[in-house]
């Protein structure tokens, strides 16, 4: 079964169709940049084109970065405002004219991973962190998937994304070391509650892990995502096969 998986981020919206007995993406992901925030009615606009592209007509799984509570998303940290209180899942399927099952971002790389990345096979307490333009999260316990918001935790006076995220790194020109030890000081204040036995770390920034790994010092095992930054892809698509049952 083919689902197409949609990714949007704070700098671009990426999509492919995905083989969801395997987790692989069926085709080059297109990438549609978006260097200004898109309204809702432009977004919708953007992700139809990215379907038409693929003459999709089918079922579309859309990983989105902010809270989401059933069809709903609830807040945009990073996106334009117009979305707070939007019933995506009717924009995009309107626009689209295919039925859509809406995600947020990091529980839809939380997906893949535990199904078919570097969480294969284990049960026990996992956290997965993306770091990106925002840091995403999501736990899973037992094959059970609760996502989460811990990029949004106080820390230094500030939500901890905005001491922590790939994209302050890089604003800041802050080096691996500064940048990774700060990481190890976030993750260590998570493990003081949530004690994961696993911690994967996605987003782009997952594929450099071997120059700031070692500054971040977990208690728990810590390992890149495997996809590294196409788990949105493949957890939406897997999100939409779920839900579609
Ligand atoms: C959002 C999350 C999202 C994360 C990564 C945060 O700002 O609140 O919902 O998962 O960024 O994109």
């Amino acid at each position: 079964m083919k689902i197409l998986g949609i990714d949007i981020g704070g700098s671009a919206l990426k999509g492919a169709p995905v083989d969801i007995r395997t987790g692989r993406l069926l085709a080059e992901r297109l990438r549609i940049e978006t260097p200004v925030p898109l309204s809702p009615a432009r977004m919708a606009a953007a992700v139809a084109g990215l379907a038409r592209q693929f003459k999709w007509r089918g079922p579309i799984g859309i990983g989105f970065p902010g809270v989401i509570h059933g069809p709903r998303i609830l807040t945009s940290a990073n996106l334009h405002p117009g979305f707070i209180g939007c019933n995506a899942e009717k924009l995009f399927a309107t626009a689209t004219g295919c039925p859509v099952a809406l995600i947020n971002d990091a529980a839809a790389a939380a997906l893949a991973e535990m199904k078919f990345g570097a969480g294969r096979n284990f049960a026990g307490k996992t956290l997965l962190l993306t770091l990106g333009t925002g840091v995403g999260s999501a736990l899973f316990y037992r094959g059970r998937l609760f996502p989460c918001e811990l990029g949004h935790l106080p820390l230094k006076g500030r939500d901890a994304e905005k001491w922590v995220a790939a994209s302050v790194r890089e604003k800041k020109d802050l080096s691996w070391e500064v940048w990774g030890t700060r990481l190890g000081k976030y993750i260590r204040i998570l493990e003081k509650i949530l004690w994961p036995e696993l911690i994967i770390i996605g987003g782009g920034v997952s594929a450099k892990h071997l120059k700031y790994f070692k500054y971040v010092r977990p208690r728990a095992r810590m390992v890149p995502a495997k996809f590294l930054n196409g788990a949105g892809i493949a957890g939406a698509a897997l999100w939409a096969a779920e839900k579609n049952g």
